[in-house]
């Protein structure tokens, strides 16, 4: 496995993989790797010649008062699970290799980035967007792999690619979950233990909607109110948002027809966690 921090590497690396006959799974990260990010590897690994992962933790898309300088980093860690998920080369670049002393073009959307996580943190799609973009464009991936967990993201970059006529596909891949129900992240480091505790009312609440939905229940105000009063049984949680949106616009629906995404955003404590559940088509 390759470590490399110049656009330069990738692209050499990359032409020589390609020439040789291989596909290239991508997998975009932001480090601090746990199971949530190799199982995203281990598709790639599965349905591509060559795996290709970025750790770059990209300050566009965190808002002024956002944790970008506290977001965990351990690059040894995460080399380490890369080599035993059969990672080939990890792409490591510094801010600036990536934006430079100016940078002006940014990638931007309307609609499905104005909803949901787009209304308490205005920046932050048209951050991931852009690096994204750009990241396609260095590592020129014939496969990239996104998390459910972040599934605004996934939505969102399935409609970039499919927008901007870029020639990848996407694919989406399940939550992984601690044992207790917690989806993965790398934010709940911040988490005393007490506030691990408390986190488990997102899972709680998910699973609640899910099987309401499962057993038929088509009314989302009905599944919404219940899975709030699940949330607000928790006295450290406060909500950001519980909604139900149709999963291709990520717009709000009353009824359950098609596919759908309940997503919610709670804070406990200070730290901001998402959690989801999707029904597709
Ligand atoms: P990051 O938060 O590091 O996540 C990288 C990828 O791992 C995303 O596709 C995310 O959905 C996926 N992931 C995280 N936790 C997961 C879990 N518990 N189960 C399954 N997948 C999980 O998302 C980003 O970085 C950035 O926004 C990025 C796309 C890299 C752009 O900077």
């Amino acid at each position: 496995m390759k470590i490399v921090s110049t656009i330069n590497e990738v692209r050499e690396q990359v032409k020589e993989w390609k020439k040789e006959g291989n596909t290239i799974g991508f997998v975009p990260t932001m480090g601090y790797l746990h199971e949530g990010h190799a199982s995203l590897i281990d598709a790639a690994r599965k349905n591509n010649g060559k795996v290709v992962v970025s750790i770059f933790v990209n300050p566009i898309q965190f808002g002024p008062n956002e944790d970008l300088d506290s977001y965990p980093r351990d690059l040894e860690h995460d080399a380490k699970l890369c080599e035993e998920h059969g990672v080939d080369l990890i792409f490591h670049p510094t801010p600036e290799e990536m934006y430079g002393d100016n940078f002006y073009t940014f990638v931007d959307m309307d609609v499905l980035t104005k909803e949901l996580c787009g209304l308490s943190r205005p920046v932050h799609f048209r951050g991931v967007c852009t690096v994204v973009s750009k990241l396609f464009n260095i590592v020129t991936p014939d496969n990239a792999y996104f998390g459910q967990k972040d599934a605004q993201q996934l939505a969102i970059i399935k409609r970039m690619v499919k927008d901007l006529n870029m020639p990848l596909s996407i694919h989406g891949c399940p939550i992984i979950r601690e044992e207790d129900g917690l989806a993965k992240s790398s934010r709940n480091t911040y988490l005393s233990p007490e506030e691990r505790k408390a986190a488990l009312v997102l899972s709680r609440s998910v699973f609640l909607g899910e099987k309401m939905v499962k057993e038929g229940e088509r009314d989302c105000k009905k599944v919404i109110a219940a899975m709030t009063e699940e949330i607000e049984k928790e006295p450290l949680a406060k909500i950001d948002y519980v909604k139900i949106v149709d999963l291709s616009t990520m717009q709000q629906i009353d009824t359950i027809e098609h596919g759908i995404l309940a997503a919610m955003a709670v804070y406990i404590g200070k730290t901001r966690l998402i959690d989801n559940f999707m029904i597709e088509d």
